[in-house]
């Protein structure tokens, strides 16, 4: 027999009962489907079914909770996909699922309410909800520490990494590996099997936890508090599977389901949904939809110093093939041994097959000459930050290869149209890649769109972006793009702090308690100072002199003092070496600096650091925005989070400044300004502050 239904359609052979159900692309339990299952849950029972597989349609993935709709009202006369699950788990008729692709979150939360569950290998299986700032709230908690034990569970739901079918399998989290061709053959021959033998496991939340120690929930929660500082969901999960270990099911369910709702109506899941919905929408909108994206395959760096080197590898450890050309080649030799010292330590710590980085090494080839490329899909330049040079590295690039091979500039400030212009044929083939440093770690990369860069350049940088496991960002053109430029005004604040009285150690323990990993002179010093001075004196004609301007930094490097690399910056690093500390001679010249500009030093406390510094990036975030250089506040956002730590469950500085209020944003910058005539409000802020708006309805011009 079989029973249609536009959602989930039942199917009847042999007494077993198939409900395969869809809602594409990723059979999302959005209103309507679980009650659909529920219909033919219901029919399959007055069928006389023995079993039920149930089979997720289309891709066959198992996506659970519909996203979109938390902190939604969910329809009243549609049941729920806690209804669904309840009902699973009580179901007189043993029921089965068949995952394949993956099954996150709530749709492991289904899976765990069945009585077996099947894979195709490849099959990811997690609760991720940990990155949304919420405790799984449909029994994960509850279920997954009674089939894999409680440290499994602690770690899966903690770290939201998934794991593979697998390593699910040696868990007992899957019964039984099928074949992708033949799958639901293979899950409908092993239930017939286990009906025959009498063999119908018990439901999970039926099941004993072995007792544990409570050391396991304390070394749990010690780990998580650094791992995930200042989030508030790992201690949920923790209190959560706490229960689950003490508990019956049902109470256990009631208590996650009170850490659930706590989670799910705060700040912090509201500022993680943010940044869900800003990664999947980053890359989209900023090309015609005719725009193709090239396949990439072949890459050419030229410059291999410390960005060089680290963008190769960057390609390399995505399968790309990568050329590296320099100048001479002693700068050669040095980037190529840099690359090679990195793939032997990934080898050596254990994180790499020899193999695989011998044959990523075998996909690199090197030449000390720009003017003799092979036939490559794309270039990154990486040489250094001049525009003289930069011009004449692409004449030569241009001619080197084919028309359609696109080229990038890694500047971090230079105008890209500019060094387009020295290409005048190959204009649309120009537009900048800004990788951060170590290029091969930092999450961020800035894709800069020039004035004549072409739609399908675009759309395959964004693409490629995508491949090597980036967060790209669209900019347009201006000094420091998006996040360099907002960057700076934040570092200018923070020196401006010292002047007034604050101290180094004391500005950078404001900004870490406030979430982010490092303090702007921990970072400044990481950096090194030298790069930031040799701009400084080279731009230094062109700064307003009636512009308060700190020579603190300058001073410091007058002395040699170039941070981290010389033992000495802002922080003294002779005791140690990494995290350094206050040095006196340092608050002497902060001391002489500002007095020397008129300055009295006075009590400021951290609320202020924090204010004065990220405000300073609210008010140039709304600047790049209402200019069109950035075009949505939620690309601004993942720049500072992916580029400089600003931490995800705030949500990036312009949500943060929202939650915080815009209307007291503005107060509060509207307070520094009668101080400073740089802190005058952007006019966006302004008129979304009167308006009673948020930056998301703000639709500003195209970049
Ligand atoms: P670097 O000084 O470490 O390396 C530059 C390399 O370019 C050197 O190996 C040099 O031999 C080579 N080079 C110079 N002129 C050349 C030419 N005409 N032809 C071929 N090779 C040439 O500099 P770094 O730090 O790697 O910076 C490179 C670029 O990346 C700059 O535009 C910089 O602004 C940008 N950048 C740097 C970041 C950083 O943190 N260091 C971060 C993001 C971007």
């Amino acid at each position: 027999m079989s029973q249609k239904n536009p959602q989930a359609q039942l199917e009847l052979t042999e007494s077993i009962a198939v409900i395969q159900f869809q809602n594409a692309p990723m059979n999302a339990m959005s209103p309507g489907l679980p009650g659909a299952i529920l219909q033919q849950l219901r029919a399959a029972q007055d069928a006389g079914a023995k079993a039920v597989l149930l089979v997720p349609g289309g891709s066959g993935v198992m996506a659970g909770a519909d996203i979109s709709m938390q902190g939604k009202d969910w329809p009243a006369d549609e049941p729920l996909m806690s209804d669904l699950i309840r009902t699973l788990d009580d179901c007189a008729v043993p029921t089965a699922i068949l995952l394949r692709k993956s099954a996150l979150g709530g749709g492991l939360e289904i899976a765990m309410a069945c009585r077996w569950r099947f894979a195709t290998a490849g099959t990811k299986l997690g609760q991720p909800e940990v990155n949304l700032g919420i405790p799984p709230g449909a029994g994960g908690t509850q279920r997954l520490p009674r089939i894999v034990g409680i440290q499994h569970a602690l770690d899966i739901c903690i770290t939201g990494r998934p794991i593979d079918a697998t390593k699910a399998q040696s868990l007992g989290l899957i019964d039984a590996l099928v074949p992708a061709e033949t799958a639901q053959e293979a899950c409908l021959s092993f239930l017939r099997d286990a009906l025959k033998a009498g063999q119908i496991p018990a439901p999970a939340g039926a099941r004993q936890i072995p007792e544990v120690d409570e050391s396991v929930f304390e070394t749990a929660l010690a780990q998580a508090t650094k791992r995930r500082r200042g989030e508030t969901a790992p201690t949920a999960i923790i209190n959560a599977i706490r229960a689950a270990a003490q508990l019956p099911l049902s109470e256990g369910l009631a208590q996650e389901r009170k850490l659930y709702l706590d989670c799910v109506a705060s700040d912090q899941a509201a500022a993680m949904r943010h940044v869900f919905f800003a990664e999947r929408a980053a890359l989209k909108g900023h090309t015609s939809k005719e725009a193709q994206a090239r396949p990439i395959t072949k890459i050419a760096v030229v410059g291999a110093g410390t960005m060089g080197s680290g963008i190769a590898i960057a390609f390399m450890m995505a399968g790309l093939h990568v050329h590296l050309a320099e100048r001479s080649g002693e700068a050669l030799q040095a980037g190529l041994d840099r690359i090679r010292a990195f793939f032997d330590g990934r080898v050596k710590a254990g994180r790499m097959k020899d193999t695989a980085a011998r044959d990523m090494l075998a996909r690199l080839s090197s030449k000390a000459a720009l003017d003799d490329l092979p036939p490559v899909d794309l270039v990154v330049e990486a040489v250094f930050e001049e525009m003289a040079v930069k011009k004449s590295v692409f004449a030569t690039l241009a001619q080197a290869t084919a028309p359609g091979t696109i080229l990038a500039t890694n500047t971090s400030y230079l105008d890209v149209d500019e060094i387009a212009a020295a290409v005048p044929d190959r204009v649309s083939d120009v537009l900048g890649m800004h990788f951060f440093s170590p290029a091969n770690i930092m999450p961020l990369l800035e894709i800069v769109r020039g004035r004549d860069t072409a739609d399908d350049t675009l759309a395959t940088v964004l693409a490629l972006s995508k491949t090597i496991g980036k967060t790209g960002v669209v900019s347009g053109v201006c000094h420091g793009f998006i996040a360099n430029r907002s960057f700076s005004k934040y570092l200018r604040e923070a020196e401006f702090l010292l002047q007034e009285g604050a101290t180094p150690a004391q500005v950078d323990a404001a900004i870490r308690a406030f979430g982010l990993p490092m303090g702007p002179f921990a970072v400044r010093d990481l950096a090194g100072l030298d790069i930031g001075w040799a701009m400084r004196k080279s731009t230094a004609h062109l700064r307003n002199a009636n512009e308060r301007y700190s020579t603190v930094g300058d001073a410091i490097c007058e002395r040699g003092w170039f941070g981290q690399k010389t033992g000495r910056g802002f922080f003294n690093y002779a005791e140690d070496k990494r995290r350094g500390a206050e040095d006196p001679e340092v608050l002497n010249i902060i001391r002489e600096t500002g007095a020397a500009a008129g300055i009295t030093p006075r009590q400021i406390s951290d609320q202020e650091i924090v204010d004065r510094c990220l405000l300073a990036v609210v008010n140039e975030g709304a600047k790049i925005l209402q200019e069109g250089i950035a075009r949505r506040a939620s690309d601004f956002d993942l720049a500072w989070i992916n580029g400089y730590g600003f931490p995800k469950w705030r949500g990036g500085p312009l949500f943060w400044a929202e939650q915080t209020g815009l209307q007291k944003v503005l107060a509060r910058i509207g307070s520094f300004h009668g101080d400073h005539d740089f802190w005058e409000p952007a006019a966006l802020l302004q008129e979304l502050a009167a308006d009673g708006k948020t930056f998301a309805q703000h639709t500003g011009a195209p970049t």
